[in-house]
């Protein structure tokens, strides 16, 4: 039988352990991925006592928390806080989910927080999303309509901007490809459900001019028909959006033309 193991470099290693120092007796373990490039060290999880009576509901509370109180060098993204921005998208409890919507109450046992998975990690609990956003520019996520734009206004009817519903709404967390095992192992050339949802958000928009351009251009062994279905992308999508559907709506509009 074949026996794949990781690099030696990449092996995860048992990090260090922050003791509470307050006393509380509210006290909840949190390990927490940790991995800094320019240390030439493996990557490691450190194990922090937090005290609970005195943080707030949200994973990323949590995470501020430890960084302004206990470990400075701790590095994660966050913007908004507010479930907008995307940018604290990571993996906790095992599920890809944004850090500010999550309650760590939903969380059994100890806590762990890894970076969003299958991706090159930058530093921590950052993953690298360069590739990713090079396949969001590929579909020109902008309308494209040959009406010369002055200053007027586009017009849509109720019903076609209901159309758009389910795919605006999208942040562009990358919850969904990073749960995606075809992504995992073709990323380089399979464009991913966060990146494909965008595609059809704009092939469906009735302002647009490039319907069937934009839909050439997805239409590829590669880049849309890696999708097998599996249904992890909607399972993880943590703003209840469904880019399996989408995916499907895509290949549906392709096989009647
Ligand atoms: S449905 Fe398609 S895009 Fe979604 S997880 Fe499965 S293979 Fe990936
Ligand atoms: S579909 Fe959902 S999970 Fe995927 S990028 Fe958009 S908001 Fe994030
Ligand atoms: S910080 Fe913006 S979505 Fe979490």
């Amino acid at each position: 039988m074949v026996q794949i193991n990781l690099p030696e470099n990449s092996k995860v290693q048992k990090g260090e352990y922050y003791k509470d120092i307050t006393g509380s007796k509210n006290i909840r373990k949190v390990n927490i991925y940790r991995w800094d490039p320019s240390s030439g060290e493996n990557p490691r999880i450190d194990t922090y006592e937090v005290d609970m009576d005195n943080c707030p509901s949200k994973v990323l509370d949590l995470l501020n928390k430890i960084k302004n109180e206990i470990d400075p060098s701790l590095a994660y993204r966050r913007s908004c806080s507010h479930g907008v921005c995307g940018s604290c998208a990571m993996n906790m409890d095992g599920k890809n989910g944004l850090a500010c919507t999550k309650p760590h109450a939903e969380i059994n046992g100890d806590i762990n927080i890894y970076p969003l998975p299958h991706l090159k990690v930058k530093k921590d609990l950052i993953g690298d999303l360069s590739t990713l956003y090079k396949q969001y520019e590929s579909i020109e996520p902008w309308l494209k309509t040959n009406t010369k734009i002055e200053s007027k206004e586009i017009f849509q009817s109720k019903e076609d901007r209901s159309k758009l519903d389910g795919a605006y709404e999208c942040i562009m967390c990358a919850c969904c490809s990073t749960a995606c095992p075809s992504y995992w192992w073709n990323g380089d050339k399979y464009l991913g459900p966060a990146v494909l949802l965008q595609a059809y958000r704009w092939i469906i928009d009735s302002r647009d001019d490039e319907r069937k351009e934009r839909l050439q251009k997805v239409a590829d062994e590669l880049k849309l028909y890696r999708c097998h279905t599996i249904m992890n992308c909607t399972n993880a999508c943590p703003k209840g959006l469904n880019p399996a559907k989408a995916i499907a709506e895509i290949k549906k509009m392709l096989a009647t033309g």
